[in-house]
């Protein structure tokens, strides 16, 4: 009998001079992260890079160990661009990273990780991965905030029925609702440059958990990899995991709001409401039955945003219970944040062609207003008359118990009803009833009234840039002006 899992290996470890065993294959298994954390690669070889200077000008290498190290890493880096998939034995791409230096430059690649750990390496990388992906999501989301600006530009004329509690409200501009959409995504966009800043704290020089041993210049690094500030206390850096909660936090309200969305547009293609009709490139249809055309990429937006309050869950849940310092159980931390991009980057666009391909049907949008949605505007129109409110309510909820025992709509009820349910009531009532009057009528800013679309149309376009270049190398923030 052999012990469960034995073999006999020789893999590249960073670890393993204590041990005379040899690690089971099932420990193998449980600690790979591989999978997950490849894609850091990139970022994980720049800060390689900065880190062979910082341990030059430490006088820890000579200058030609450390050019080296950055020239090794270089054909490393070329390596991975050209496909280079990992060994069985790769823990996670760290390793990866030192077995392929090693295979490139020979000894000297073992010179690189003096003084630091994978524990302020991942931290590092991990941020900077977050940082590059904050900005990726922000360029999708204002793709499809332009495709929702130019729709909102086409809808101008329309009009469709505001909803409360799913009843029929008071009429809108079909831009107004369009927009209503709009401006979720614009927080979104705020709140993911605020995550991005969070994440701009460089952890690297934190070592395993004390600090480093070694007199590194982390001024030297933060400048050299575009962070906007230096961790403060080794301990809390290895295990600060802050900036993902807020990355995730931001998508999965991104998501959200994403969803409500979808909702709304999932409701109005149906053939109840009929106020949109979905086009080929992004419906699909029934295995059985040949009618269909069914909205997925709509649901699947719906549904992603699950999943990603689920990534919100799982990594607070997992930060919750940790004892100081770095915890092996932060390995997953990853998965929820790549997990989280992933969807939005793969759903951003999803929802983007789907309304860039949508048609508008606005006769049916039109329809679904009825006169007995400008009840408050009748009510309005007693109040310019000198009624209070509350009576002008009173009357008007008069009238709309006739029309609705009667069958008939407040429009086309006899002038007597409305001089009976109030004597204030004139001859130009009927101008009151005007879904077009009542649109035009709500001319605040922010209101529906075409003159304040027009206004909205014009802020929502200046929203649109590119987060602005406050500091970093690399880091382009809006929010922070
Ligand atoms: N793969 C690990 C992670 O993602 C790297 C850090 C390993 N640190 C350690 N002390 N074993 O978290």
């Amino acid at each position: 009998m052999t012990r469960v899992g034995l073999v006999t290996d020789s893999s590249h470890k960073l670890w393993g001079g204590r041990f005379s065993g040899r690690t089971s294959p099932i420990m193998d298994a449980v600690n790979r992260s591989i999978g997950v954390d490849f894609r850091l690669w990139p970022f994980d070889i720049r800060l390689s890079k900065a880190w062979a200077v910082a341990l030059w000008s430490a006088g820890v290498l000579t200058l030609e160990e450390s050019k080296q190290l950055e020239r090794g890493l270089d054909a490393v880096a070329r390596r991975f661009a050209d496909g280079e998939s990992p060994a069985p034995s790769d823990e996670d791409v760290h390793t990866m990273i030192d077995r392929l230096l090693h295979e490139e430059i020979g000894d000297v690649a073992s010179r690189l990780h003096t003084g630091r750990s994978r524990n302020d390496q991942v931290a590092t990388a991990t941020r900077m991965w977050a940082m590059d992906a904050c900005q990726r999501v922000d360029e999708a989301i204002r793709e499809l905030q332009s495709v929702m600006l130019r729709r909102a530009r086409e809808l101008q004329d329309a009009m469709l029925p505001a909803y409360t509690h799913m009843q029929r409200a008071q009429p809108v501009s079909a831009a107004h609702w369009m927009l209503s959409h709009f401006w979720p995504l614009d927080r979104d966009r705020l709140r993911l440059a605020a995550a991005a800043r969070g994440a701009s704290t460089l952890p690297l020089g934190s070592g395993a958990v004390a600090g480093c041993a070694f007199p590194v210049s982390r001024v030297l690094l933060q400048g050299s990899l575009g962070f906007s500030a230096i961790s403060r206390n080794s301990m809390d850096a290895v295990a600060d995991r802050d900036f993902i909660a807020e990355v995730i936090f931001s998508l999965a309200l991104l998501g959200t709001h994403l969803s409500r969305l979808a909702e709304d547009l999932i409701l109005y293609g149906s053939s109840e409401f009929g106020f949109v009709r979905f086009g080929d490139g992004f419906s699909t249809g029934s295995s059985m039955m040949p009618q269909k055309r069914n909205p997925d990429a709509l649901e699947i937006a719906r549904g992603s945003a699950s999943r990603m309050l689920g990534d919100l869950t799982a990594l607070l849940g997992t930060l919750k219970g940790l004892p100081s310092g770095y915890n092996k159980d932060l390995q997953d931390d990853k998965r929820t944040l790549f997990d989280a991009v992933d969807s939005s980057l793969l759903v951003i666009p999803a929802v983007a062609g789907t309304l860039d391909e949508l048609a508008f049907v606005d006769e049916r949008m039109r329809n679904a207003v009825s006169s007995t949605m400008m009840a408050t505007d009748l009510a309005d129109y007693l109040v310019h008359r000198g009624v209070s409110f509350r009576d002008a309510h009173a009357a008007v909820g008069q009238l709309i118990r006739l029309s609705e025992e009667s069958g008939t709509e407040l429009h086309a009820l006899p002038r007597t009803a409305f001089r009976s349910a109030h004597e204030r009531f004139g001859e130009d009532v009927f101008d009151a009833l005007s879904p077009r009057r009542s649109i035009e009528r709500r001319d605040v800013d922010g209101g529906t009234s075409p003159n304040s679309v027009k206004a909205q149309i014009e802020l929502a376009v200046q929203s649109l840039v590119p987060p602005t270049e406050t500091r970093g190398n690399e880091l382009n923030l809006r929010a922070a002006g």
